[in-house]
């Protein structure tokens, strides 16, 4: 008989946003007249810009063209692609990477689980608290954990707690690790890194032989010029980092799906054999074996985020986002609660007023005001007391929503 992958049935109840979905939709069912605010998952509402549209619409028309029709592509993605994001993302900001080590994929919600493929099943693990819940259930899944605690806690990962007694950065650990994950501007708490933080990370990775796991997914939404946009500004980040970063957030293509992981040509780790090896050999043979690439189309799409129509567009869309994020924490603060993020990232996390735990605010919050948010305690263990609220919707909704809640806080 068929036996399953058990490591599955440690996970918890559900992942975090369906779970949200679940109580949200049942809500709406035993209250239909009920007109909720989503400002849980962090996705975004406003169209494509019109660069992307027009570039999608070219390629579809020659796809329907013998000429110019286009079958597979190139697993790691069009060079054409990969050259315009190293060019702009990349060397604009004195990182050396290279077109060929940029590997275009459907999203980084992906790829920081696939990565987990061409590592042993033996690292150390690491990961911030509250965090990103895919970098801890992708782990589960692969069976590189025990079981999970009362508090959610799995037994074999080291937590870094992130709260606002360390600025929501984690303290560098004692002990060595392997593979830490690390999330700037940070999602959930809407955090960003100093220079100084992510250099004493590289230095920790480069001492222990640590591969550091980069997520900048928002690094778009950072609006001070001396935060770093990518893990590659640091010095000695090409021998210790892997980069994911997304066009999901900047250009709006969470359904269109396209997303990048830079992985350096001088990253190694070690085989068992003690020999070391190239990651970047390892990823490309995954990405060529379990991938075929995203689709022309979508790939036109996102190089039309580099014309200069594409780049004012995304701008313009961020600002509009980074306008929301204003409103929330101006709007939060004024109803007297503790409100940290917001201003570098499109994330406000809020601390839970009265000493209420993170789903208790969330049932108070849909069923006072009907709105909608993430839980801090989804998040993992120190997330619990506090709550996010994602800047990710039209202007109305979020002016709307706290309305609904200063009113309810205030008065
Ligand atoms: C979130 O709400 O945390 C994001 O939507 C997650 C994601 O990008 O997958």
């Amino acid at each position: 008989m068929a036996t399953i992958n058990d490591n599955y049935l440690k996970l918890k109840a559900g992942y975090l946003f369906p779970e949200i979905a679940r109580r949200v939709n049942a809500f709406a069912e035993a209250n239909p007249s009920a007109s909720i605010i989503r400002l849980g998952i962090g996705d975004v509402t406003e169209p494509l810009p019109a660069a992307c549209r027009t570039a999608m619409i070219k390629a579809v028309e020659e796809m329907g063209d013998r000429a110019t029709f286009k079958g597979y592509g190139p697993e790691q993605g069009y060079a054409w692609l990969r050259e315009k994001i190293a060019t702009h993302d990349f060397q604009a900001r004195g990182c050396e990477v290279d077109a060929s080590e940029i590997f275009i994929s459907d999203g980084s919600k992906c790829d920081t689980g696939n990565i987990l493929d061409i590592f042993g099943d033996d690292n150390t693990i690491a990961v911030t608290d509250p965090v990103y819940p895919v970098y801890v259930d992708t782990n589960v899944m692969a069976g590189h954990t025990g079981v999970a605690n009362d508090r959610g806690e799995y037994e074999g990962l080291v937590y870094l707690p992130i709260t606002a007694d360390n600025n929501f950065t984690a303290t560098i650990p004692s002990q060595p690790v392997d593979l830490i994950y690390l999330c700037f501007p940070n999602n959930p708490t809407g955090s960003t890194a100093s220079r100084e933080h992510l250099q004493a990370w590289v230095d920790y990775a480069r001492a222990n032989g640590s591969i550091l796991f980069f997520d900048a997914a928002y690094e778009a939404f950072i609006t001070d010029p001396v935060i770093p946009h990518s893990i590659y500004e640091i010095e000695g980040a090409r021998e210790c980092a892997i980069e994911f970063r997304s066009f999901s957030k900047n250009a709006g293509f969470t359904g269109t799906r396209c997303a990048l992981t830079v992985v350096p040509k001088t990253l190694t780790a070690k085989a068992m054999d003690g020999s070391n090896v190239e990651l970047w050999k390892l990823w490309n043979r995954r990405q060529s074996t379990k991938f075929n690439g995203v689709s022309y189309i979508v790939q036109r799409g996102a190089e039309a985020v580099y014309s200069p129509e594409g780049q004012s567009q995304t701008r313009a869309l961020v600002n509009f986002y980074m306008e929301n994020a204003r409103i929330i924490r101006e709007q939060l603060t004024a109803a007297g609660l503790a409100v940290y993020g917001g201003v570098n990232a499109p994330y406000v996390w809020i601390k839970t007023p009265d000493g209420l735990s993170s789903w208790d605010f969330f049932d108070k919050l849909l069923h006072t005001c009907h709105v909608v948010g993430t839980p801090g305690s989804g998040f993992g263990a120190a997330g619990e007391g506090y709550f996010r609220i994602s800047a990710f919707n039209s202007r109305e909704n979020v002016e709307a929503a706290m309305k609904r809640i200063t009113q309810t806080f205030t008065g």
